[in-house]
């Protein structure tokens, strides 16, 4: 899960009572699509922490820590490609991508019916014709939907983000893990397990320094032409027997 940023101090009036006031970094990451990402920032405050999809102690910090930290990646895709999100809960980031990039076509993946309904009412509301909704698990919608960018934030270790998302990547393309500060820790951790799964290039790279404090950590994952299914890796086997420690649990 991404650390807790440091609030803007250059700030907007705000949209919404009860909602944080656009921070100035918005307009430069959003242009001309800042007024609908408003809109869904107050939707985040308003239904989205209402139902259970965002903590309530999120509300000061939905742009920075959530809309900005997924935002900032946005324009790592190449034009008009195809994105699926696994594990969006409250759109974050398929939705944020979605606002930011409307040439992109967005797979929103998520397993719980009640979120699903949630985001249907948010693109209806905010008119979004690129998004796609599945109400499934990843390893659902394998044979179901293919691209060249899968992304997640905040859903599960990148062993098991790649034993879902592989099957779902065309050749070459790229598993795009949103992950906390200790990204790198992790890749290292789990380098070999990857590779064994079917990567060909791995990474971290940083986005929205200057912007945002602290930037996005992004684990960005190739692979090859053909991913191998592979076992679970030592450290997940580990966990699975409840040793070693503790999975954090993202707050949303
Ligand atoms: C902690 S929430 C994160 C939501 C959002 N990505 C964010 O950053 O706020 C994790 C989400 O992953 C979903 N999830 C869990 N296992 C999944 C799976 N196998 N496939 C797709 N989604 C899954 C959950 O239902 C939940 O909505």
């Amino acid at each position: 899960m991404p650390n807790a940023a440091t609030p803007s101090p250059e700030a907007l009036e705000p949209v919404t009572p009860g909602v944080p006031p656009t921070p100035r970094a918005a307009k430069d990451v959003f242009g001309e699509h800042v007024t609908l990402a408003e809109r869904y920032v107050a939707l985040l405050g308003d239904t989205g922490i209402a139902h259970g999809l965002i903590g309530p102690r999120e509300a000061p910090r939905l742009w920075d820590r959530h809309v900005l930290n997924c935002a900032v990646v946005a324009p790592y895709f190449s034009d008009n490609s195809t994105v699926i999100d696994i594990g969006s809960g409250a759109g974050l980031p398929g939705l944020v991508f979605a606002i930011a990039r409307p040439d992109l076509t967005l797979h929103l993946v998520e397993p719980l019916a009640r979120r699903c309904r949630w985001l249907e009412a948010a693109v209806a509301e905010l008119g979004l014709t690129n998004v796609v909704i599945h109400n499934a698990r990843a390893e659902g919608v394998v044979g179901v939907c293919r691209a060249p960018y899968v992304t997640a934030r905040a859903v599960a270790r990148i062993d098991a983000l790649a034993r879902w998302s592989f099957p779902l990547l065309e050749a070459n393309g790229r598993l795009v893990a949103l992950k906390g500060q200790s990204a790198q820790q992790e890749l290292a951790q789990e380098e070999a397990s990857l590779k064994r799964l079917g990567a060909v290039e791995t990474g971290v790279t940083t986005f929205g320094a200057g912007v945002l404090d602290p930037p996005t950590q992004v684990m960005i994952i190739r692979v090859g032409t053909q991913p191998q299914p592979g076992k679970p890796s030592a450290s997940a086997r580990g966990r699975r027997q409840g040793k070693g420690r503790k999975r954090r649990q993202p707050s949303e």
